[in-house]
């Protein structure tokens, strides 16, 4: 499974060109992503990072980091995902760290997205639906989650964002129209963001292994 990871987050590089400022994702199959920029840290402008996790890393291989705000919009996001359907609609969010993923990914020119097979579904929601929620509203989206979609809310307890707040992991989905949910779960009070990129889906999918599958 690590070795596919490392296979998709590789082949992203082909996509980073010289002088960009790089949107990055979180998480391990990013982890490799971020290795294979260090390699050319001399050709980016530096990168613009989803996690305090990631910006470690970056920091780390000598890769500087940027204010999105500073940079305005960027030209390529990369960022791993927990499913992926045909579509090329996602969840995201098992780090935790979908909303500052969110928000890169909508700042992106081009949004690759790097995954091992596994995570190739026909229809998103066996993976549970992460949603951050300010903690004051944590029951009261719980209830209304449960009431618009019939899925379990679970507290990912002991989970607090890099934004301070928390996560309810949805589990028993069967997402058939993730646009139509996503904009759903999007108007309960107190929803910071919900971990369906289906608005904004991924321009690019690399899927890891020998070679590597370029679904676009
Ligand atoms: C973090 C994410 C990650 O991209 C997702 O959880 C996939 O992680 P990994 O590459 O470790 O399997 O959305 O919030």
């Amino acid at each position: 499974m690590s070795e596919s990871k490392r296979l998709a987050g590789e082949k992203a590089i082909e996509f980073v060109e010289d002088g960009m400022v790089v949107g990055v994702g979180t998480g391990s199959t990013v982890a490799y992503f971020i290795d294979a920029l260090g390699r050319i840290r001399d050709r980016i402008a530096g990168a613009v990072s989803s996690s305090e996790q990631s910006t470690q890393q970056l920091r780390r291989l000598g890769i500087e980091i940027l204010d999105l705000n500073a940079t305005g919009p960027l030209p390529l996001y990369v960022d791993g995902a927990d499913e992926c359907d045909p579509r090329r609609c996602l969840i995201k969010g098992g780090g935790a760290a979908l909303t500052r993923e969110k928000i890169i990914a909508e700042a992106s020119e081009t949004f690759v997205c790097i995954i091992d097979p596994a995570k190739q579904v026909d229809v998103l929601g066996r993976f549970p639906l992460p949603v951050e929620v300010i903690p004051m509203a944590r029951s009261l989206v719980g209830r209304e989650i449960l009431a618009r979609t019939g899925g379990q809310p679970v507290w990912r307890e002991g989970v607090v964002t890099d934004n301070g707040n928390l996560v309810l992991d949805v589990h028993n989905l069967r997402i058939t129209d993730p646009v139509a949910l996503e904009r759903e779960l999007n108007q309960i009070p107190g929803v910071v963001s919900v971990g369906l990129f289906a608005r904004r889906p991924a321009d690019v999918v690399i899927v890891g292994g020998q070679p590597p599958q370029i679904l676009r």
